[in-house]
């Protein structure tokens, strides 16, 4: 297949966003890109920020026409660790008809397809694609950009493809994305670490106090959030929307995830606490002696790493002011907390019923041979809810990776199938959407 050829060289560039000694590297797939789109006719702009560029790029055809805005990310996340990949990270490798490689599927893979599609065709659609090299560091630059540059990127339609089909197989319209606020709690004690013999019983000690308002931020027994007005604004699901859900397989999911039961907030199902739930979970805690064997210390300081997966109509920064509030609270006599807000990002609900939508919907359908399945998905692309906002614009979500392409993982593989039907796809859409207008 031509499309795989060039989406081997853009896997090759480790272009890890958080990582500055990959500055460069990040730097260099933006300035691929750009080129595989002038080579397509685009007349491109790279902007500049404080970190990573923005890539703009415009393809304006006929001001009749309808335009259609392509976003999609070309960072990708750290591979580490390394030992566990069967092919480097970076040399891109086909095995059994899928790509491993980091961002094979998150999401140059994604991304490509896109371009990929614009190869020989016809229809009269001005296109615009807007790519960022930090989405994998929450777009800290892309989120002003978007509100500064309303105009330049007016469009009828926003297209994304950054996330998962529901099942292979099985073509994937989804409508909504869960948001983000992530929180990094430290909690100091004394001014340097101690003896914890000699200073055990006078002393404070982090951890602990760490361990106990951990265990005050969620539910035992409910697994509810305990957080005050946590919920307050959380949406709740229609009868009528959750008939439209596919079955989840719980069986198959426990076999992947290799547990016995799926844990959390007591009285949803699991689909609706992946979707449509908020959770809160911590995703990492540090303090004290880590190395091998023992040392009797009582830490200086000890910290939390807290993600918390938000829904319609919750929002970041209210949630981070809720949670800083209650967290302050719980603090021990005896003890400093910093509470840092590391990055977050608005949930998304779109309207499954849009124009664009039901356009998709039918080349979805003629490439499959089977209609799309509806639904939401539980991770977070940051920019999405301020393209709808800042542009009005429908917007349509065309994940094209699977749930087992283990993104921010070893491993990482991207379904060449899915890569040459996505293609098909998108073609099949501009082509519908310009005799639509
Ligand atoms: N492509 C993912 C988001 C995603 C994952 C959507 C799975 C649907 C299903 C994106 O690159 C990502 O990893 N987002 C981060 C956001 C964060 C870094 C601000 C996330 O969800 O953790
Ligand atoms: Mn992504
Ligand atoms: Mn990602």
């Amino acid at each position: 297949m031509s499309a795989l050829e060039p989406l081997l060289e853009f896997l090759s560039i480790p272009s890890v966003s958080t990582d500055p000694r990959h500055q460069k590297d990040v730097r260099r797939a933006a300035l691929w890109l750009k080129e595989r789109l002038e080579v397509l006719g685009f007349r491109s702009e790279l902007h500049e920020t404080p970190l990573h560029p923005i890539l703009y790029a415009e393809r304006l055809l006929d001001p009749e026409a309808p335009t259609v805005l392509v976003y999609g990310h070309y960072d990708v996340q750290p591979p580490d660790p390394l030992e566990l990949w069967e092919s480097p990270p970076f040399s891109p490798t086909v095995r059994e008809g899928r790509v491993y490689a980091r961002g094979a599927s998150d999401d140059k893979g994604q991304l490509w397809a896109h371009v990929a599609a614009l190869e020989g065709l016809e229809a009269r659609v001005n296109l615009k694609f807007l790519v960022e090299g930090e989405e994998e560091i929450g777009s800290p630059h892309l989120l002003p950009f978007v509100r500064a540059h309303r105009e330049k990127l007016r469009a009828d339609v926003v297209l994304v493809s950054d996330g998962a089909m529901f099942a292979p197989h099985t073509p994937t319209l989804t409508y909504g994305l869960r948001g983000l606020c992530y929180l990094e709690v430290r909690l100091q004690g004394a001014r340097r670490d101690l003896h914890s013999g000699a200073f055990g019983g006078v002393a404070p000690n982090p951890i602990q106090a760490l361990g106990w308002i951990l265990a005050r931020l969620k539910d035992g027994t409910t697994g509810r959030v305990l957080i005050p007005g946590f919920y307050d604004r959380v949406r709740p699901v229609s009868e009528e929307e959750k008939r439209l859900w596919p079955p989840l397989d719980e069986e198959a999911l426990k076999g992947e995830l290799g547990v016995e039961v799926l844990p959390g907030e007591e009285g949803y199902s699991p689909l609706e606490r992946l979707w449509a739930r908020p959770t809160l979970d911590p995703n990492g805690i540090f303090g004290g002696y880590q190395g091998e064997g023992s040392k009797t210390v009582i830490p200086a300081e000890a910290g939390l790493k807290l993600s918390m997966r938000l829904v319609p109509d919750q929002d970041p920064e209210e949630v981070a002011d809720l949670a800083e509030a209650y967290l302050k609270a719980l603090c021990p006599p005896g003890y400093r907390m910093e509470v840092r807000r590391l990055h977050g990002g608005k949930p998304v609900l779109t309207d499954p019923q849009s124009p664009p939508m039901r356009l998709m919907a039918r080349a979805l359908e003629e490439v499959w041979g089977r209609p799309p399945v509806y639904a939401r998905e539980g991770g977070t692309i940051p920019v999405v809810a301020e393209l709808q906002e800042a542009l009005g614009a429908p917007v349509v979500l065309l994940g094209l990776g699977l749930n087992d392409d283990n993104l921010h993982a070893p491993n990482e593989k991207f379904d060449l199938v899915n890569l040459e039907k996505g293609i098909l796809a998108i073609r099949r859409f501009h082509g519908l959407l310009a005799e639509s207008g």
